[in-house]
């Protein structure tokens, strides 16, 4: 018997094209996935089907059904904004991968004939996307004053000044390697680098060996200044706070005996990443977390039940850098040297959650005049759903039963406000265009 409840897995996206920044509100450019970055993300997928959904793994959710999805057990919310499509396309490669075609996924008619989902048993599990005009849950960073007064005070602050004049020399070796970027502190050109360097071979037979490393590693310390903030519920961790709302929120929900969720993917970009590590004091037993995680690493966070007489349920947080990494790190919140019980990580981490977008309106600043559902009119989602209007019927059914016993986790009640995902978009399969 496994004494895994469910597991919350954070992902960051796969590789893609050439992304930019703006170094001073962090407005991002237009990207798109590569073949390299999609079959990553579903070496993700099939990594957590082997930690999650196999039968022997320490980590098996023996309750879950592994072989053909059941959509009540499995959530799953993608970013979009910065990096969407990327984001998306990762979340269906790396579900592709955790539950594979399966021939078993197939229908009897009423007349005996049976019919079998395409692609030899393909299986559609909903997905959330999540947009920053109508949910500041995923990407809170962007469209933030307070943000962006933190992005310049650290731009402007020593460390950030001797940093620059550290990499002084190293920015005029790179003249040649970057066709008239700007090599400055601000303007990373790490992101370019990396990109030829992957994709482009006269590219990467020119570039001098340790280029790469040394681009990489300001990167890191630039990524790191920027996301992250010397007080747990300060502006610069926003990224991971209001992500924080969310773990608390489904560990909620998972801890419930008689709510069927089990399993939540969190598809992001590498933002919250930064800002939850520091936010949790991960990074003070694990400083190689300051700083950018690679393509397709994973943070799981997984419930278990104690082993008796301690009935407590407690949180095991792992990390992994991307697919290559060869296992799982276990990492420890809050100066912990094992799991550390629920209740004291809901009680250290809450106060620095973000979980409305009223209150991230009051973080960064801004007049909350903000309306969810107003965005929600004007954006242009394409639903592949035909009857959405039933299914969204029959969904907020189930929510709002679930909402009733939802008391394990104290949250705002404001139901509007919240950063809770709306029961309509559950059902969604939809693409930004
Ligand atoms: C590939 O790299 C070469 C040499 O650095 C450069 O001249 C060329 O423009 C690059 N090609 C692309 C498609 O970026
Ligand atoms: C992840 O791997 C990259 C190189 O592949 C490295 O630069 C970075 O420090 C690693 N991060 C952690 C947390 O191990």
């Amino acid at each position: 018997m496994s004494s895994i409840l469910g597991a919350i897995v954070i992902a960051r996206n796969g590789d893609r094209r050439e992304f930019n920044q703006d170094p001073k509100t962090y407005a991002p450019s237009l990207t798109d996935s590569t073949a390299l970055g999609v079959s990553d993300l579903h070496l993700l997928g099939t990594q957590l089907r082997e930690e999650y959904l196999t039968p022997g793994s320490a980590s098996f959710i023996s309750s879950i059904s592994g072989d053909i999805a059941d959509t009540q057990e499995i959530r799953v919310r993608a970013k979009a904004g910065g990096e969407g499509s990327v984001v998306f396309d990762s979340a269906i490669a790396l579900l592709q991968g955790l539950f594979p075609p399966n021939p078993k996924n197939k229908i009897t008619l009423a007349n005996g004939e049976v019919v079998s989902a395409p692609l030899g048993g393909y299986q559609y599990v909903p997905l959330e996307t999540v947009e920053p005009g109508n949910d500041r849950s995923m990407e809170p960073w962007t469209d933030c004053p307070a943000f962006q007064k933190h992005v310049k005070s650290f731009h402007e602050s020593d460390a950030f000044k001797d940093k620059a004049e550290e990499a002084d020399s190293f920015f005029k070796d790179i003249k040649d390697y970057v066709f008239g970027r700007p090599t400055t502190l601000e303007n990373i050109i790490y992101d370019f680098m990396n990109t030829q360097l992957m994709y482009n071979q006269t590219f990467a037979y020119r570039l001098p060996p340790t280029y790469i490393d040394q681009a990489r590693a300001l990167a890191d310390f630039h990524e790191d200044g920027v996301f992250s903030d010397d007080e747990a519920n300060g502006v610069g961790n926003i990224a991971g706070r209001t992500l924080m709302h969310t773990i608390l929120e489904s560990l909620g929900h998972i801890a419930l005996k008689d709510d069927p969720l089990q399993f939540m993917l969190v598809q992001t970009t590498y933002q919250p990443f930064i800002s939850l590590f520091h936010q949790t004091d991960i990074i003070k037993d694990h400083p190689e977390l300051k700083g950018i995680p690679n393509f397709g690493s994973a943070l799981a966070i997984e419930l278990r039940s104690g082993s008796p007489p301690d009935m407590r349920d407690f949180l095991r947080f792992k990390f992994k850098n991307g697919t290559a990494a060869d296992d799982w790190s276990l990492i420890h919140p809050f100066g912990h040297k094992s799991d550390i019980p629920l209740t004291e990580f809901i009680y250290k981490a809450q106060g620095a959650a973000i979980s409305s977008n009223k209150q991230w309106a009051q973080v960064c600043g801004v007049n909350s005049g903000f309306s969810p559902m107003q965005a929600a009119g004007k954006s242009t989602i394409h639903f592949a759903l035909g009857s959405m209007l039933l299914f969204t019927l029959f969904v907020f059914g189930i929510l709002l039963r679930r909402k009733r016993a939802q008391k394990y986790i104290r949250l705002p009640e404001d139901e509007d406000e919240t950063l809770q995902v709306r029961p309509e978009l559950r059902m969604e399969k939809g693409r930004l265009v």
